[in-house]
């Protein structure tokens, strides 16, 4: 029985988790906005013995798919089918314990999406247009959402896509874009007619204000009931759910060739295709008043579960409507916006094979760190920090103690309770109220409140054991340690069982180093939890530090993508304004071999070099030491360089002209020259 919901009005959970873009794999945005407190709210659903199922899977339509397929010249089935299976194993592998990971392309689910509409169709719940749309008379095709890009009409930016400004965050139709471009050939688009279904949104208005506005003004979360908010109160507008593309769930209408449903429409219909697949007694999940509908999603995806997927359920008739949709803010990395397409991102595949056995580091950090309120940031060094000063300095340093000291004084048996004292009726007393109070937080979905909780616990042992310091005790009343030792060990099972749903690998760990059978939440609270004489496994760590030096190498491996992305974004300074040809042949420019090169002393910038230019030699001394600190090795190539010149002196030495080279992408200045060998002397131009 969960603490919220005395009254028992729900028998049963249905837990969903937005469903990733299989373009790419999931990175720790993801995690932390989604699938971590998600998995954190169906296992502890699990441990309180509520009925739950926990969906989740990958959205396999939508234009990004597509024009990822193109770039790479592959088909966008390849594409998925790389993605999903990236996404689900490394799912699996940091334990996020969905009861089915599923995929769009999936038959169930192109049957379901499509019976879905057909219905709507039928009993007429669309409304049908013929609108103007971008066409590609270049492809020979329509233009829909992100194939379109121009500049937005709210923030000016140059890069918005058809459906949506990522500058602003403005949802936006293609007709709103300013110079619209399409980006299959980077023609302009003409506009041409063509047929779509619209969801009446509009009409859904007064519903929707008093079930989200009035109903869930309390329990909503504040970022979430905002944006519905303004949402409503700007006014809904019809909604487009179908689209002019070849990829995604074919319309299943007559008439209707080359149309697909919009991806918004099909991928959260996804959600009841997976339960299908999952059981055949799907409806209940979806269809009982007693049912919980939780939906977990970042904030990005809050108007699609909280109007257009309602107004969807809402018009089918037989669904009910999700009871919260606690979605979270933005996680930033090391300061910067994480990004796909510039690769800045801790991915998640990368992270577990970078970090083998560390899943509940991660999860840990995450969870401490969800942006539930606001954005927040994740840096490599706070989750060191993380690790070794709370996982292992607090909780692994705990249940270390207590194993430790168990095997040296009472052989690795649990020793039985002889006196207690007052301070153990106070631990008792103490101990009673985790189970509510961590289960409160996570039910009011403040994932973050109810981690400190579980690590104020691991804090109650440490202070335990600091105040009886049973290392001393042994010696003067080894029967009271008995005691202390005995309450020590039923705190670490206590932590077992409260820290299963936010580390999992830890808590089967410490539960079989303890041979703990109970590992239901309500047998926490107690102090009975091992029976006297438990034999005990021999202690283990169940963390380990985490050298600066692991630290390190996850830095430069950011400091090497933002300097990929600096090349990536480099472009060619403008050319300057026109200069007659007359003044360029005034320059005097010549090949010359190198006869000496040998750094300036007390210069550290530059180079002097002796040049055969073919009339007797000069010196030329050249800011490029940074770049060639083997001088001698430039003996023998041959230069360019300007011969006409003032001469000037450079620390001490006179310089006769300037050797050229060109500046590369990251700054540095490389020597120039010819092809072939030419003579010394003759004239560049
Ligand atoms: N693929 C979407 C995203 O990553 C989420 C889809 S959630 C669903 O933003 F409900 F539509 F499935
Ligand atoms: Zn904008």
């Amino acid at each position: 029985m969960t603490y919220t919901d005395k009254e028992q009005k729900f028998k049963r959970y249905t837990v969903t988790s937005a469903l990733p873009y299989a373009n790419g794999p999931v990175h720790i945005g993801h995690l932390a906005g989604v699938y971590v407190p998600a998995d954190i709210y169906a296992r502890y659903l699990r441990s309180v013995g509520e009925d739950v199922i926990f969906i989740g899977g990958s959205d396999e339509h939508g234009v990004p798919i597509t024009i990822k397929a193109r770039k790479e010249g592959v088909n966008p089935q390849d594409i998925v089918d790389r993605y999903h299976e990236i996404i689900k194993k490394s799912f699996a592998e940091l334990g996020i314990s969905f009861d089915i990971y599923s995929r769009t392309s999936s038959a169930e689910h192109h049957k379901t999406a499509a019976d879905y509409f057909k219905k709507l169709y039928d009993e007429g719940k669309f409304v049908e247009k013929l609108s103007m749309q971008y066409y590609d008379e270049e492809a020979g095709q329509f233009l829909a959402d992100r194939y379109i890009t121009g500049t937005c009409p709210h923030c000016g930016n140059e890069h918005a896509y058809g459906d949506q400004c990522e500058a602003c965050g403005t949802s936006l139709n293609a007709t709103d874009l300013i110079n619209p471009k399409s980006t299959l050939s980077g023609a302009k688009p003409v506009l041409k007619e063509t047929k779509h279904w619209f969801l009446a949104l509009d009409k859904d208005e007064k519903w929707l204000r008093q079930w989200i506005l009035e109903e869930h003004k309390n329990d909503w979360k504040t970022n979430v009931y905002g944006q519905c908010k303004s949402w409503i109160d700007a006014g809904l507008q019809p909604r487009a759910v179908t689209r002019d593309l070849d990829w995604g769930v074919k319309v299943p209408i007559e008439g209707a060739d080359g149309k697909v449903l919009y991806v918004w429409f099909d991928a959260p219909i996804g959600y009841i295709s997976f339960t299908k697949e999952l059981t055949s007694d799907w409806e209940k999940w979806w269809k009982n008043d007693d049912t919980k509908l939780v939906h977990f999603i970042g904030k990005d995806n809050i108007v699609f579960h909280c109007i257009i997927f309602p107004s969807m359920l809402k018009a089918d008739g037989s669904y009910i409507l999700p009871e919260n949709v606690p979605a979270n803010e933005f996680l930033n990395l090391e300061n910067d916006k994480i990004s796909t397409s510039r690769n800045w991102a801790v991915w998640l595949h990368e992270y577990l094979q970078d970090f083998p056995g560390k899943q509940d580091v991660l999860r840990y950090t995450l969870c401490a760190n969800a942006p539930e309120t606001k954005d927040n940031n994740f840096t490599w060094k706070d989750f060191q920090d993380k690790n070794n000063n709370e996982l292992v300095a607090i909780f692994g340093n705990f249940v270390n103690r207590t194993m430790v000291l168990t095997h040296k004084f009472f052989d690795g048996k649990v020793p039985a309770i002889t006196r207690t004292t007052e301070l153990e009726t106070q631990v008792l007393d103490e101990l009673k109220q985790f189970p509510e109070r961590i289960g409160r937080s996570i039910e009011n979905y403040r994932f973050r409140e109810a981690l400190a909780e579980l690590m104020n616990l691991a804090r109650l042992g440490n202070k335990y054991l600091t105040e009886t310091e049973p290392w001393k005790l042994i010696k003067t009343d080894p029967e009271y340690t008995q005691t202390v030792l005995n309450i020590s060990l039923q705190i670490c099972a206590n932590l077992a069982i409260l820290c299963k749903p936010f580390l999992p690998f830890t808590a089967a760990k410490l539960s079989s180093l303890l041979h703990l059978e109970a590992d239901k939440w309500h047998q926490a609270g107690c102090t009975d939890l091992l029976s006297a004489d438990t034999e005990l496994e021999k202690p283990e760590l169940l963390f380990e530090k985490i050298e600066d030096a692991t630290i390190e190498t996850q830095l430069n491996k950011l400091l090497e993508t933002k300097k990929q992305n600096e090349l990536n974004s480099w472009q060619p300074a403008s050319v300057k304004n026109n200069v007659a040809f007359d003044d360029f042949g005034k320059v005097d420019i010549r090949v010359g071999t190198v006869l000496e090169c040998v750094k300036v002393p007390k210069a550290d910038k530059l180079l002097q070099f002796r040049i055969d230019d073919g009339m007797g030699g000069r010196t030329i001394v050249s800011g490029i030491a940074k770049y060639y600190p083997e001088p001698e090795k430039l003996v023998g190539m041959q230069v360019c360089f300007i011969a006409n010149f003032e001469p000037r002196k450079l620390k001490g030495v006179v310089s006769e002209g300037m050797i050229l080279s060109a500046e590369d992408k990251d700054g540095r200045l490389v020597l120039i020259t010819p092809s072939q060998l030419v003579g010394n002397g003759v004239n560049v131009g």
